[in-house]
């Protein structure tokens, strides 16, 4: 299917709402994406056709639902490249996929052994390793970020030691849109022997993805922002990656026996799908994921690339506006962060709401990156597929507002 802005936005029923009684610039597409009818209707025919709980009923809906259950993962396994679905593990998000790596993988760590993240992580990338340094004595290590907020992966060349066990990363930085030099961890990582884990929260949505061409080990993300439902998201690990962690969360589905005080687990992925699962989001996720597989990619993401760099331009126009990030090259995603001298990140985005224009203002949940900026806010426009110039001009427009009106 050939690219077309204006085909595309049609597929989403909230882009043509008028909030505020104006039209609707919706540039907060990092926080969470829109979705597309497509995937709306799946949910929509799931929970009217196939509603009942998986892998536990002994009727003909259930095992309908566990089908569309399991197609979804399927679904998703392909369009990420996975190996196998059941290297697919669904979580609630990317925040709980990595707890769950944190307790399981975390497990086998004990006093003296490293974890390396890096100041651009988001803070659900920071504050699990956080915990399990507190549980178990591990040393937490931090890559540094270079001007444009990168992370500076050179850093890892000859400086890891043995007792580094995970090298847990954003493949890309949800404040800068700079994408992480990935081989570069790899190759590390594989000296060392250590793993790798990739937080793809921002990735998945802006790029394809091949995570196994990748040679990472784990690999966490978000149903909402990949054009799907909230409430749902992915643990992606390689097969010997998954066979060799404990469980995180006890309860239904993922025991095979429970007798006195012998338990023997599930295999993966159903060992770490405790209880119910969020069923009608995982088939609108396996929707989103076959959306996501029919798109014209390359012009999708040349579409993107034009929007940001007519936003940097536009913004070199402004008088005391600062870019934080990367400027307008192949290796960053939609993700605009910016500062306005004199006025501050939420009153900016707010002169920005009343122009129909709906960004992000605040620390981003990335405050070690704030720091290395040494600033405590920017604001952040974030582009996804279906923005249009109409999105950019309205930005800058509002920002040129808040410029004369705040100052
Ligand atoms: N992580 C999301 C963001 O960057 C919520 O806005």
């Amino acid at each position: 299917m050939t690219f077309s802005p204006a085909e595309l936005r049609a597929q989403f029923p909230i882009l043509s709402s008028r909030p505020g009684g104006r039209p609707l610039h919706y540039l907060d597409n990092a926080a969470t994406a829109q979705v597309p009818q497509a995937v709306l209707d799946a949910v929509t025919r799931h929970e009217t056709t196939s509603r009942a709980n998986v892998r536990r009923g002994l009727h003909r809906l259930a095992d309908k639902a566990t089908e569309a259950y399991e197609n979804a993962r399927a679904a998703v396994a392909r369009h990420m490249g996975a190996r196998a679905p059941e290297e697919v593990v669904f979580t609630a998000g990317t925040t709980s996929a990595i707890n769950l790596v944190a307790h399981g993988f975390g497990a086998g760590l004990g006093e003296g052994d490293e974890v390396v993240l890096s100041v651009a992580e988001h803070h659900s990338n920071i504050l699990p390793w956080r915990f399990l340094a507190e549980r178990s004595g591990v040393v937490l290590g931090y890559l540094p970020a270079n001007e444009e907020g990168r992370v500076d992966t050179g850093a890892l060349d000859g400086t890891l030691s043995e007792r580094c066990k995970l090298i847990a990363v954003s493949h890309c930085s949800n404040v800068t849109g700079a994408i992480t030099d990935i081989s570069r961890v790899v190759a590390a990582a594989r000296r060392v022997g250590a793993r790798v884990l990739l937080d793809g929260a921002q990735f998945v949505p802006s790029r394809p993805l091949d995570v196994a061409a990748l040679g990472v080990d784990f690999y966490a993300f978000s149903g909402h922002k990949m054009y799907g439902p909230g409430g749902v998201g992915v643990l992606w690990g390689r097969a010997e990656a998954l066979a060799e962690l404990p469980p995180f969360l006890g309860g239904g589905g993922m025991v095979r026996t429970l007798d006195g005080d012998a338990v023997t687990f599930a295999d993966p992925p159903w060992r770490f799908e405790a209880g119910t699962p969020p069923i009608a989001q995982a088939v609108g996720l396996g929707a989103a994921a076959e959306w996501l597989a029919q798109l014209d990619w390359p012009g999708a993401q040349r579409h993107v690339a034009g929007l940001v760099a007519r936003t940097l331009d536009g913004m070199a126009g402004i008088d005391g506006l600062r870019v934080i990030g990367p400027g307008a090259d192949n290796s960053r995603t939609g993700v605009v962060s910016f500062v306005l001298a004199g006025v501050h990140a939420h009153d900016l985005a707010q002169v920005l709401d009343a122009h129909g224009v709906a960004v992000r203002g605040g620390h981003h949940c990335a405050q070690p990156l704030m720091e290395h900026f040494g600033l405590a806010a920017t604001t952040r426009a974030s582009f996804a597929f279906y923005n249009d110039g109409g999105d950019v001009d309205a930005l800058l427009a509002g920002i040129k507002e808040a410029a004369e009106k705040l100052r």
